[in-house]
């Protein structure tokens, strides 16, 4: 079995809407072991319910799990233009991984939700990319071969870099068919990727 992780933060549920069709797309490809995470919250309890935060009881994950997937998909918020500091403690504990290369050669992408069409959408998907291109890991993009992206009759979330959605400065909207379209299409296509290099490493192994 190829094993993909679905990895996200979410306050409002827009992401963990995307991220639940991310891994309903891997899980199309046959042979694909997909776990559902999120990363832990760090936001006082008092100000998540001041601030409205979605109650979410999807399993938090811990950085040493990372080791044992062949591809991890990051689904993230924009705040203030980057990935959500959630995100980026998460990543930022796994220095033990990176210390023994441990996440080399695997397959990454990333998604997101951003409020306004141009508040950093493409700068999320981007940036995001970093610290997983310090890892070692090989990014996925969204090819256009989801031809979904490419509309201008309204608005459509992601990107060649990403899935994503546009979720509105109040938040009110949830991800359309199309943005939910593009996260299925490139959690298959992550775990299309990852089964390939698996299978050439089991291969190699075996020569
Ligand atoms: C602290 C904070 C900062 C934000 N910064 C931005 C921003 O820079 N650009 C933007 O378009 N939206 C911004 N937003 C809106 C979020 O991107 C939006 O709430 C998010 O996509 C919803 O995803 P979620 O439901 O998964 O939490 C911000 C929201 C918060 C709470």
């Amino acid at each position: 079995m190829t094993r993909v992780l679905v990895l996200y933060y979410s306050s409002y549920g827009h992401v963990r809407a995307l991220a639940q069709a991310e891994a309903e797309g891997a899980r199309s490809v046959p042979g694909t072991h997909v776990d559902l995470r999120r990363v832990p919250e760090t936001v006082p309890e008092d100000i998540q319910r001041k601030a409205g935060f979605a109650a979410d009881d999807t399993p938090v994950a811990s950085p040493a799990d990372l080791e044992a997937y062949d591809a991890i998909i990051l689904g993230t918020p924009t705040l203030f233009g980057m990935m959500a500091g959630q995100m980026k403690s998460f990543l930022d504990q796994a220095g033990g991984l990176w210390a023994r290369n441990a996440l080399v050669g695997k397959v990454a992408a990333v998604f997101a939700s951003t409020g306004s069409q141009h508040g950093g959408h493409e700068a999320t998907l981007l940036t995001t990319q970093i610290p997983l291109q310090h890892f070692g890991m090989l990014i996925a993009g969204m090819p256009y071969t989801f031809a979904g992206q490419t509309t201008a009759e309204g608005i459509v979330g992601g990107a060649p870099y990403g899935a994503g959605t546009i979720a509105g400065v109040d938040g009110s909207r949830m991800p359309t068919q199309t943005d939910l379209a593009g996260a299925r299409f490139q959690g298959a296509h992550v775990a299309r990727i990852a089964a390939r290099l698996a299978g050439a490493a089991l291969a190699q192994q075996a020569a």
